[in-house]
């Protein structure tokens, strides 16, 4: 692991990055991450790093990401910092810790980019929270918007469920992008949208942050997967990942063969074994 100290930036990509490589035509790349070790294999490939509040139910086990607290994902994020140096990493507002007022998100936004040394907050929500967003970035903390299906509202939603497949939907998403972009906010993770809702709003003139998508078509300006999906770690596999690994099967397979060696007595072997006071 890398000896850098949570808070030299100094390498590190910042928030408005994403705009120039916008401008510049080139994808931005974007993966989450949870801890140490993998957020140090992705700094090198990734342009900013997400410590999701997905960690609740990917690391967890939880069933929604609703029960996820802010110490959590102050945690978290402490781990991706210490383990990253080049790649922005951006760390979600979970439920319950921006909804009631644009000070209460100033606050605990204030807590997260204090006690991790990260460059940028998200936070769920649309129209309804454009006010939040330019308060906080008005106040000095780079927010990343979040539109389509949002975890966070499952309840209200009905279940996590594809956005923009009637007029009204379409209508609305596009009016929740134009309102944070305009709010100031410097990215748009775009969940969940169907392909001409996500080009429509990925082509807006009115839509100037740049899209960040997942499950939203290849319009967006980036794309961003959960890790353990794409590794093939997770069991349920949504019909927008793609699946560059297998790691379960090969997890499965080295502990099988531990276990197995472990009880016929085949580990651990003489190379494993101390036999000197200089060994
Ligand atoms: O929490 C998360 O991992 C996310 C991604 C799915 C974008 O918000």
């Amino acid at each position: 692991m890398k000896a850098v100290s949570q808070f030299s930036q100094s390498r590190r990509l910042r928030a408005l990055d994403l705009a120039r490589f916008k401008a510049e035509g080139r994808k931005i790349i974007a993966l989450t991450a949870y801890h140490a070790h993998t957020a140090s294999i992705l700094d090198a490939h990734c342009d900013f790093i997400l410590v999701g509040d997905s960690l609740g139910m990917v690391m967890h086990g939880m069933e929604s990401t609703l029960p996820v607290t802010l110490e959590m994902m102050i945690v978290h994020a402490q781990a991706v910092m210490r383990g990253t140096s080049r790649a922005l990493v951006v760390v979600d507002l979970p439920f319950g810790s921006y909804e009631a007022s644009p000070e209460q998100a100033f606050l605990n936004a204030a807590r997260v980019i204090k006690e991790t040394g990260a460059g940028a907050i998200k936070m769920e929500g649309g129209a309804r929270f454009a006010e939040t967003v330019a308060f906080l970035v008005q106040r000095g903390i780079p927010v990343m918007g979040h539109i389509g299906l949002t975890p966070q509202a499952v309840n209200t939603m009905g279940g996590f469920r594809v956005q923009g497949r009637s007029a009204e939907g379409e209508r609305m998403l596009l009016e929740d992008a134009v309102a944070i972009s305009r709010a100031g906010a410097f990215g748009i993770v775009m969940e969940g949208i169907v392909e001409p809702v996500a080009r429509a709003i990925a082509t807006s003139r009115d839509v100037t942050a740049p899209t960040i998508g997942i499950g939203a078509s290849a319009h967006c300006d980036g794309q961003i997967l959960v890790l353990e999906d794409m590794l093939g770690l997770s069991e349920r596999m949504p019909k927008f990942v793609k699946s560059y690994g297998s790691l379960r099967a090969h997890i499965e397979e080295a502990v099988t063969a531990y276990a197995e060696e472990v009880r016929d007595g085949r580990f651990p072997a003489q190379e494993h074994t101390y036999q000197t006071m200089s060994d």
